[in-house]
């Protein structure tokens, strides 16, 4: 079995496919990471994210990197939605997220192009959304957690200048397959998103 869950940045899809692995037991990949990998690899080597050659350079970056805490802040997910842009990036990344997808008992996938590339068969496909200012609350009460000082305002415009990035690319845009089933989960606590996630993706097996 194979889950497709989309969405844009703090719209609860990392947590509800999380949610959505622990349930059927399955591998999970946040292949939000990967990106971030590639971006953080050209941030610590001083190249330009937005450079197509620098970028495709760092997609062989070191898998001990999936592991730093770094790869989580804003700066590394501003520069991963720029390096996410180049088509030759896309396609480093593809046969790695492709080969996760065919594990033999299935898997779970989040991002931005699982159910329209990566796994465009999969079992089930859902698209989590949420409110832009909604969005932007919760990563700013993250980011006051670990002590930063940001400004809402500044997290909201972040937000929609990353939004704005991850829909209007040319490959693989954010944008929900045809045959996901949209999860809003604006006025959901975590506990009804993961109940209202796993009755969608019941009614699609
Ligand atoms: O989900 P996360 O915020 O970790 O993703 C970081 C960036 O990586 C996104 O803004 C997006 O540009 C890119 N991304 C992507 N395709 C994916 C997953 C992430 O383009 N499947």
């Amino acid at each position: 079995m194979i889950i497709a869950v989309d969405g844009p940045a703090a719209s609860g899809k990392g947590t509800i496919a999380r949610a959505l692995a622990r349930h059927y037991g399955l591998p999970h990949l946040d292949t939000g990471l990967l990106y971030r990998a590639v971006a953080a690899t050209v941030l610590r080597d001083e190249l330009d994210p937005a450079q197509e050659a620098d970028a495709v350079a760092a997609t062989s970056f070191d898998d001990l990197l999936l592991a730093d805490e770094w790869l989580r802040s804003d700066e590394v997910g501003k520069a991963a939605s720029v390096v996410s842009a180049h088509p030759l990036v896309r396609s480093a990344l593809l046969q790695r997220q492709k080969r996760f997808a065919a594990q033999p008992n299935g898997a779970i996938l989040d991002g931005r192009d699982i159910g329209t590339v990566i796994a465009p068969d999969a079992d089930a496909k859902l698209f989590v959304k949420a409110t832009p200012m909604i969005r932007a609350r919760r990563r700013h009460a993250e980011l006051q957690k670990i002590g930063s000082t940001v400004s809402l305002d500044r997290v909201l415009s972040d937000i929609r200048a990353r939004d704005d990035r991850d829909s209007t690319r040319a490959q693989a845009p954010l944008v929900a397959a045809p045959d996901a089933a949209v999860l809003d989960t604006s006025f959901l606590s975590i506990e009804s998103a993961i109940l209202k996630a796993i009755q969608l993706v019941e009614t699609q097996l």
